[in-house]
């Protein structure tokens, strides 16, 4: 595997790689997890050649957020990588993604603005803007996000439809369904901010999750099976609930009952010092 962090270096390879197939690109922040692991075999499957990306991005975090703290741990990712036959690393940094002058912010309204755009304002703006940055300098055939990321995933899948990318088209952005710990818990590079008891108590989340699901599923009121997942919630030592809702799983519109369409149920909640956040598909039947 190749290690790059100059973006000439990084077009050259990636078009000698081009010539013997389709490039596929699993952008990440690093501090990898099996949840990562798997777009990478996902890409591996569906493409010749594999690119990763580890970046921090400090414009997606805001001012009082853990950008400082958030784990770097590149020579392990990197060997982590090269074990799954990824072809190319591109570990860029903060200077080369972002040269002396930089001025351009990429904003998508809609989909970015509730659930976490409202929490972490500005916090999808950065991702769409970087995204785009990282499509452009690889510019992959196909891209693979995890579906922990529900609004993420839905914030670059429209940003792709609105700018006309071709690479990545938005019909190959592809979602990859969110990888658990075996007591259900989403993994996520977060999780470690957890301390023993509160990440024996973040089980909650997805069992409240999965209980909510079943209540609407099977014709119970969307409102009421929210205030049971809140109070479960609660009750397992979480300290707030930041917003428990069903919503269109393309537009993120909030639904108050179920609808013919796909729908999420998307939560997010703290524990101690640490915002955990997961999604499930809900389905009407
Ligand atoms: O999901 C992440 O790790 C990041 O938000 C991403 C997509 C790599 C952009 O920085």
């Amino acid at each position: 595997m190749q290690t790059i962090n100059r973006l000439d270096a990084l077009r050259r390879a990636v078009a000698e790689l081009r010539q013997n197939g389709p490039v596929a690109f699993v952008p990440t922040m690093g501090a990898l997890h099996e949840g990562h692991l798997t777009l990478v075999r996902e890409a591996k499957a569906q493409a010749a050649h594999v690119v990763v990306s580890i970046f921090v991005n400090p414009t997606q975090f805001g001012p009082n957020e853990d950008l400082d703290a958030y784990p770097r741990r590149l020579a392990e990712d990197s060997r982590l990588l090269a074990a799954e036959g990824v072809d190319l690393l591109w570990a860029p940094d903060v200077a080369e993604m972002y040269p002396a002058g930089f001025s351009t912010n990429i904003s998508v309204s809609g989909v970015s603005e509730g659930f976490c755009g409202a929490a972490r304002p500005g916090h999808f703006d950065g991702v769409a803007t970087v995204v785009n940055k990282l499509f452009n300098q690889v510019l992959p055939d196909l891209a693979f996000f995890g579906e922990k990321d529900w609004q993420q995933l839905a914030v670059i899948r429209r940003m792709a439809r609105d700018l006309d990318l071709t690479l990545p088209h938005a019909d190959r952005i592809h979602g990859v369904p969110t990888v658990r710990e075996p007591d259900g818990l989403a993994m996520s590079s977060r999780n470690q901010y957890l301390s023993p008891a509160e990440r024996e108590a973040a089980a909650a989340l997805p069992r409240a999750l999965r209980a909510a699901i079943a209540r609407i599923e099977s014709g119970g009121d969307v409102a009421g099976a929210l205030a049971e997942l809140e109070s479960a919630l609660g009750a397992a030592g979480f300290s707030s609930v930041d917003y428990a809702a069903l919503a269109d799983a393309e537009s993120l519109e909030p639904l108050a009952h179920p609808a013919e369409r796909p729908a999420r149920l998307l939560v997010a909640a703290r524990i101690g010092g640490t915002r955990l956040i997961d999604n499930m598909p809900v389905t009407f039947r």
